[in-house]
């Protein structure tokens, strides 16, 4: 199959969260199973040496594009996703996409978007390449279905293309006001949702929702907790709506970047069968910590944004109070609402010798991270899927998640009867849920028979992009069958 990818961040050029792990690792499988994929992605001021290798695409230089009243030149670079012969386009528009970052509050947002999706097209367009499939990732890229039907419905080239939306969190929907239709092209209002065509601002995920040929989303429990008005964040109905329903497939992990035998940011490696070098690897890293703990205290793990999403609104009265009566440390590393890096910075000067806090972005530590802690902490208010809990399992680091979204799929309570499962799940979203859920992780951590169990169950697990990779292909497939 031909695939056109496309996305607003792939890693590890451009991260800001889970997005970029899929996008950086889904195609790379579907190119191994032998598919024409093509990645296309803005080339960010950040990417910078990314692009060292990258070649002007010939036909593809300085093409004039109006959007609306608005004017661009965009170029194409042509480059390889990092370690791979997968095509990766750039487009390179720096009027656009030189910010100091990914995601703006600017007010030329949508058109930052907009080009990527339109300049994609163009370029299939130059290349002559016409896609079976073009899957489009979160609001960022969920017009290209719209503009398929409309602006660009003449060409024959796209005649047979299937659009496919995954959405990686519906929280964020890319609504913009009606002012900005015309930028999109005057011939898609007859498209729009009605309230839209009436005059309501216009919202990119509904319009995704409403014309890819399949909507997808990154976990089977997350695809039904968005039809359901507590979880839709208003797009309940218009997904409750398509008739042929949301497909779940939980997102995988790279394990060539995620794997304590081979992470490089180790100086000691482990395995399943040999765990000692978790062990050196934690006495190292409370030493660079500067943790005066002994090893026998159990260290607890978060790396995340910090958004209310994460559900960091519990830690505040619960975690004082567990670090005041428990033998534990804390290591966190995150960055984003000012009222959590307070809090976890507050905490550090309150407990300095158990609590490190780390702002900021930072991909080695989030390895150091996994490795070295005993548990994994994801409270959340809700996660589409997840991925830290699934490296968490590889890594022999028992996740303390809460029962929603791809957490549900992927974390399995542990059963002291059966010596079943693979961590610690809390049900209510509330501190007494997570107060449980804390206290029961220690206390079983004490029993290091059963506590050693979990762990293997935990590192058993596979969660390869190989398998889910697969089901992707399924939807793909039954698309192109007309199913
Ligand atoms: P989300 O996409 O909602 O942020 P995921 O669990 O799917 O959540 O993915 C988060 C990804 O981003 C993981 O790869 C995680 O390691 C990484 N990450 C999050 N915050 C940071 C940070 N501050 N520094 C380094 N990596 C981070
Ligand atoms: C989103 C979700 C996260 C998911 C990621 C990748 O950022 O918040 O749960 O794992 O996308 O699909």
């Amino acid at each position: 199959m031909r695939i056109a990818f496309i996305a607003s961040e792939v890693a590890p050029l451009a991260k800001t969260g889970g997005l970029a792990d899929v996008a950086g690792a889904l195609p790379r499988q579907l190119h191994d199973f032998g598919h024409d994929v093509r990645v296309f992605m803005p080339l960010y001021a950040s990417i910078g040496a990314g692009t060292s290798d990258a070649v002007a695409l010939t036909n593809a230089q300085a093409v004039p594009l109006h959007l609306g009243p608005h004017f661009y030149r965009f170029s194409v670079l042509e480059s390889r996703l990092p370690d791979s012969n997968i095509p990766l386009y750039f487009v390179h528009c720096p009027e656009l996409y030189d910010r100091p970052s990914i995601y703006t509050q600017d007010v030329d947002e949508h058109l930052r978007f907009l080009l990527l999706q339109r300049a994609a097209l163009e370029t299939c367009q130059r290349l002559v390449f016409g896609p079976d499939i073009v899957h489009c990732n979160d609001w960022h890229t969920a017009l290209l279905p719209l503009l398929l039907k409309s602006i660009y419905a003449w060409d024959r080239l796209f005649a047979g293309t299937r659009t496919v939306l995954t959405i990686h969190n519906v929280g964020y929907q890319g609504v913009f006001g009606s002012h900005t239709i015309d930028d999109v092209g005057g011939d898609v209002r007859g498209l729009l949702a009605p309230d839209t065509a009436a005059g309501a601002p216009i919202n990119w995920l509904r319009e995704g929702i409403r014309h890819a040929d399949r909507v997808t989303t990154v976990s089977p429990t997350y695809a039904w907790e968005i039809c359901t008005p507590l979880g839709g964040h208003g797009l309940d109905g218009d997904l409750r709506a398509r008739r042929d329903g949301i497909v779940g497939i939980l997102n995988g992990v790279d394990y060539a970047e995620w794997n304590p035998a081979t992470d490089p940011y180790l100086k000691h490696h482990y395995s399943r069968d040999d765990l000692s070098g978790k062990v050196a690897t934690k006495r190292w890293f409370l030493d660079w910590l500067n943790l005066p703990v002994p090893e026998t205290t159990p260290l607890v793990g978060i790396v995340s944004r910090l958004t209310a999403q994460k559900g960091f609104d519990l830690l505040f009265d619960t975690l004082p109070e567990i670090l005041t009566t428990r033998d534990l440390a804390f290591v966190v590393l995150g960055s984003g609402e000012t009222r959590y890096e307070q809090f976890f910075a507050e905490l550090q000067q309150r407990f300095p010798e158990r609590v490190s806090f780390h702002g900021g972005y930072n991909n080695e530590l989030a390895h150091l991270i996994e490795a070295a802690s005993d548990m994994f902490l994801m409270p959340s208010m809700y996660e589409p899927c997840g991925l830290n809990q699934m490296y968490s399992l590889k890594y022999g680091t028992v996740p303390i998640v809460r029962r929603t979204g791809g957490l549900a799929d992927s974390v399995q309570m542990w059963d002291p009867i059966t010596r079943q499962g693979t961590g610690i799940v809390f049900n209510d979203f509330d501190s007494t849920g997570l107060r449980w859920a804390l206290h029961t992780a220690l206390d079983l951590y004490k029993d290091r028979d059963a506590w050693l169990q979990i762990v293997r169950n935990g590192m058993a697990q596979d969660f390869s992009w190989e398998r889910q990779a697969r089901k992707y292909e399924d939807v793909y497939r039954g698309l192109l069958a007309g199913l």
